[in-house]
């Protein structure tokens, strides 16, 4: 008996060794209760099954058996006469009651919906997630967008955002001088939530097109183009954009990133989704600033 003890305990500490080999990572004391419950819990049915096993191995090998025989045998077996094993019989009433409070106060007839209780769930758990970004520092939004980057947006702007050999956006830079000459030619009103009138075709033409693409692909340096004028009247003096007018022509800020997210893009490269209602708040403005923090200006 002592040995069989001995090689249980030997057991349970070998499978939750296992346990944690596997899923130690997951493991965080404190930040997610949840995982540390399943991780007490396995403990739990490890020893119980563990030692129930035992208890049930040392009684066939020791127990003679006792009692009064029923009547009939099946060739030569027969049965005791037993009374109901208690533990069984409370299951087996448990077990109705359980029916009965199933039936009529979980899921068939209380309407209880798991959808309903994952979405309410959500929107809890959403309501946290801002409560706590609430003051969010420049360094935890970039951190916040670089994770949100590589699994949203690297898919089609590459692990390093630099547009995957022109598959998409290079958003190491702000525009090539190929999407320029594209929006002046043929306009563009995609962003209609943060720049509802959009841009009309056609704001510069014959050479001014090539000069004022040149300019803004380049980053807005060196001298003003005097057909610039025309651009101003929207994108602001020196290119920095004007709210619910035009986007910047500078850098990715925060209203152009939360602008081109809500509504998606169709341009010279091709089309961008729309994200909208798939990152929160926070999350926009963590993209947006890892794009930034990336060379995006
Ligand atoms: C009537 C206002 C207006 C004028 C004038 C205007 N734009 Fe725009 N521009 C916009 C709006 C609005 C957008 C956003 C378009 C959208 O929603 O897709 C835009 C977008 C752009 C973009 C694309 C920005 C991006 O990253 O998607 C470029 C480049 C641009 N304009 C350059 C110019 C230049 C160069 C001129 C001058 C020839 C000019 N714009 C004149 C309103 C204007
Ligand atoms: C399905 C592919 C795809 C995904 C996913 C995608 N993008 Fe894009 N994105 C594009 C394409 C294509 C363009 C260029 C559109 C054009 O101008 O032709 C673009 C353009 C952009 C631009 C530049 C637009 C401008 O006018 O300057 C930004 C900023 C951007 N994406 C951010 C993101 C962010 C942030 C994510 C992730 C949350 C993301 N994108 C996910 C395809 C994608």
């Amino acid at each position: 008996m002592k040995s069989m003890v001995i090689g249980g305990i030997i057991l349970i500490v070998a499978l939750m060794a296992g346990t944690y080999f596997v899923a130690g990572d997951s493991f965080s004391l404190g930040e997610d209760y949840i995982n540390d419950l399943t991780m007490l819990a396995g403990l739990a049915i490890i020893s119980i099954s563990t030692m129930t096993v035992l208890k049930y191995v040392n009684q066939m090998k020791n127990d003679k058996a006792s009692g009064e025989l029923v009547e009939e045998n099946w060739d030569g077996i027969g049965e005791y006469t037993n009374p109901i094993p208690s533990g069984w019989g409370l299951i087996f009433l448990g077990s109705i009651v359980w029916m009965l409070w199933y039936f009529f106060v979980g899921y068939p007839t209380n309407q209880f919906s798991q959808i309903g209780q994952y979405n309410e769930e959500t929107l809890e758990y959403q309501a946290k997630f801002e409560e706590k970004n609430k003051n969010i520092d420049v360094a935890g939004l970039r951190a916040m967008g670089e994770s949100v980057f590589l699994v949203q947006c690297a898919p089609c702007h590459g692990v390093l955002g630099d547009g995957s050999n022109g598959k998409a956006h290079d958003l190491t830079k702000r525009i090539s001088k190929e999407q320029v000459i594209d929006i002046i030619n043929n306009g563009a009103n995609n962003m209609k939530t943060a720049f509802p009138a959009g841009m009309p075709a056609g704001m510069a033409s014959g050479a001014d097109v090539e000069t004022l693409a040149t300019y803004v692909a380049g980053g807005l340096k060196g001298e003003k183009p005097a057909a610039f004028a025309a651009c101003a009247t929207c994108h602001g003096e020196n290119g920095e954009g004007m709210a619910m007018v035009a986007p910047s022509l500078k850098d990715y800020n925060d209203e152009l990133v939360t602008g081109i997210l809500k509504d998606g893009k169709k341009g010279v490269i091709g089309a961008m989704p729309s994200f909208d209602g798939r990152l929160s708040e926070t999350q926009v403005k963590a993209a947006a600033e890892y794009i930034r923090s990336i060379g995006g200006r």
